[in-house]
């Protein structure tokens, strides 16, 4: 038997990655980021809250009906033979449940403050719960994108807690300083730096100094 270096990093690069959309405003940063991974192949377990389905409703006028995969992809402008795979939130027996089901991480964007106190508890009331709980023991890189103005003491306290336990805390919060002329160059710079965290490579923003950005069509 031989060790191929090349082969341990090719499969570490197609390990499967967790996305969850939760009820915060801004289901666009989660449906942004599946499209972009997507579009590079880039195998995902997607989760979505039924709060973040009410969102989507409500600010994006999309209303998924029973078989959310196909009508996701057909959404997001993607063939149906992308790696796409759709959990629902109840069935704890998904392969992300468990710690044994090798992942990249998982990152939840937007995160409700619901989720948060979830998370920040160890609370498992659902398949995203879940799936963080076992990122977290697991020492696999988890981000949260939270989305909330202003923040009280108790959101504040759940997320140093789940900084401390090791998940990568931030907020939905884009910056101007690469000169944005669209909304989209917004949801893009946070799905950009999101997607930095767990070392995907993307141009989807203007880096400081740099003149590089992405042209892939969006419609999320
Ligand atoms: C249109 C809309 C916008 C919302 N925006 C936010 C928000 O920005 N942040 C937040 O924490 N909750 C927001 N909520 C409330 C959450 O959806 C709600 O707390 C829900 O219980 C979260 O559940 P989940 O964490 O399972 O998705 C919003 C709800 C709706 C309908």
């Amino acid at each position: 038997m031989t060790f191929n270096g090349d082969s341990t990093a090719e499969s570490a690069r197609s390990l499967p990655f967790v996305v969850a959309i939760t009820g915060a405003s801004g289901s666009v940063y989660g449906l942004r980021l599946v499209q972009f991974l997507l579009s590079k192949n880039q195998p995902i377990e997607l989760l979505v809250s039924k709060a973040a389905l009410m969102v989507m409703k409500e600010e994006n006028d999309l209303v998924f009906g029973d078989n959310l995969k196909e009508e996701l992809l057909k959404h997001l402008n993607l063939p149906a033979d992308v790696p796409l795979t759709v959990h629902s939130l109840t069935n704890y027996g998904a392969t992300v449940a468990s710690g044994s089901y090798k992942t990249k991480g998982m990152a939840v964007v937007p995160c409700s403050l619901g989720t948060l106190g979830a998370l920040a508890a160890g609370l498992t009331e659902n398949l995203i719960h879940r799936a963080a709980a076992v990122c977290l023991k697991e020492k696999r890189p988890l981000m949260i994108v939270v989305r909330e103005m202003p923040f009280g003491h108790i959101q504040l306290k759940n997320m140093l807690a789940l900084s401390e336990a090791g998940a990568i805390v931030s907020c939905a919060s884009p910056g101007f300083y690469h000169k944005p002329e669209t909304v989209q160059d917004q949801i893009d710079f946070v799905v950009g730096r999101v997607l930095d965290q767990f070392g995907f490579d993307n141009q989807l923003f203007k880096r400081w100094k740099s003149e590089q950005k992405t042209t892939l069509k969006s419609n999320v």
